[in-house]
């Protein structure tokens, strides 16, 4: 493990076992500085450990970037558990998970993903008060606020790279119509915009054409399509070698986490003109919905944060277009500038 190229720069790493539940899991917290690390817990059945560790490493320095960036005062963690969640996930498993979230005392918050459900979060809640994502506590279901981040920083896009004041009459293809695809769709198309569209269920495919009228792609053919913008809302690792070269669109704007395959397919996508939406800084709306529940809960003030992701991102377009960078690099480097900031003035403290 500690060979791992990610390991040292997490605060800790805590693998959980449990005999009696099965339960074969590891917390990863990438960085406190800002406040308890966030994020949530996935149930994958990956191949071996080592896999669910680069997994988790990943993912929880990745949530680090995405709270700092939404201005929220969490750090970034993650928790993945090794197991099918359609056949080894029990409420034993569950129960024995959130033991091992509350022994770390609050350093580590967790919530829904991948392979759990609101329903686990709630028995998690039974056992431990670091999990966010209760529906009583605040807004809920995270995705409509994902999709409202990702619609304003659509627009914010469209202003910065097309010089179009609003939506309407552009075109925008959707990859995805599921809980944020199928949203941002509905926004995107009261907005006048032109959908195109593509998933790999045709019920929804259905329910989307019915509903927008937008015109159905192939999904292996889906990113090369011609539009202005192009919003992936599927699975992750879509912009790559292959894929890049054949986009036909000015701007990638979308939902899915970890849309680039490696780092330099950010300069990549620059190095055609085409302007990238880094996917932490436009996909923030549900954790900002997630981390803003409890008692007190504001809409306005949600939506009102959601909709700053707008100003970040006009931050970043402008920074990158001043120092000829890619967006991927201005964002990464302004999410270290700002984890330099907590960082002292945690030790201030
Ligand atoms: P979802 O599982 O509800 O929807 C995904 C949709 O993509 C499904 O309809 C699926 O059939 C479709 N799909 C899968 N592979 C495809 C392909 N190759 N081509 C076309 N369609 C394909 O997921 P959800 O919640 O809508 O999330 C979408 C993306 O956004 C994911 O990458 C997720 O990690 C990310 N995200 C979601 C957030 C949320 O609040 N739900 C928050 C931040 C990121």
């Amino acid at each position: 493990f500690q060979t791992h190229r990610e390991f040292d720069a997490h605060e800790l790493v805590a693998t959980c076992f449990d005999a009696r539940s099965g339960l074969n899991a590891i917390i990863a917290v990438h960085d406190t500085s800002a406040g308890p690390a966030m994020g949530g817990c996935r149930i994958a059945p990956y191949q071996d450990m080592d896999a669910a560790l680069t997994d988790v490493l990943r993912l929880s320095r990745g949530m680090t970037y995405k709270n700092i960036m939404a201005g929220l005062p969490y750090g970034g963690g993650k928790a993945v558990i090794v197991a099918d969640p359609k056949a080894q996930k029990t409420p034993a498993l569950i129960t024995a998970f959130a033991r091992r979230v509350g022994q770390l005392g609050g350093t580590f918050v967790t919530g829904e993903d991948v392979g759990t459900t609101v329903e686990d979060i709630q028995l998690m809640r039974q056992v431990t008060p670091h999990v966010r994502g209760i529906p009583e506590n605040g807004p809920g279901d995270p995705s409509p606020m994902t999709a409202l981040g990702v619609f304003c920083g659509i627009e914010a896009a469209v202003r910065h790279r097309l010089g179009r004041g609003d939506l309407a009459g552009s075109s925008v293809i959707v990859q995805g119509l599921g809980a944020v695809g199928f949203r941002l769709a509905e926004l995107l198309h009261r907005a006048g915009v032109r959908l195109i569209i593509s998933d790999l269920d045709p019920q929804r495919l259905t329910a989307a054409r019915t509903a927008f009228g937008a015109t159905i792609i192939e999904p292996d053919r889906c990113h090369a399509a011609e539009a202005d913008v192009y919003a992936p809302c599927a699975m992750g690792g879509g912009m790559n070698a292959r894929t890049i070269p054949e986009l036909r669109v000015a701007i990638v704007a979308g939902a899915a986490n970890n849309q680039l395959s490696t780092p330099t397919d950010g300069e990549r996508i620059a190095s055609r003109g085409i302007l990238y939406a880094p996917d932490y800084v436009i996909n923030a709306g549900g954790v900002i919905s997630t981390a803003l529940e409890g008692p007190g809960f504001d809409r306005a003030i949600l939506l009102a944060r959601v909709k700053r992701i707008a100003t970040t991102l006009e931050e970043i377009f402008g920074r990158a277009a001043g120092q000829k960078l890619a967006t991927s690099q201005v964002a990464e480097e302004m999410a270290r500038e700002r984890l330099v900031i907590a960082r002292t003035r945690a030790t201030q403290t």
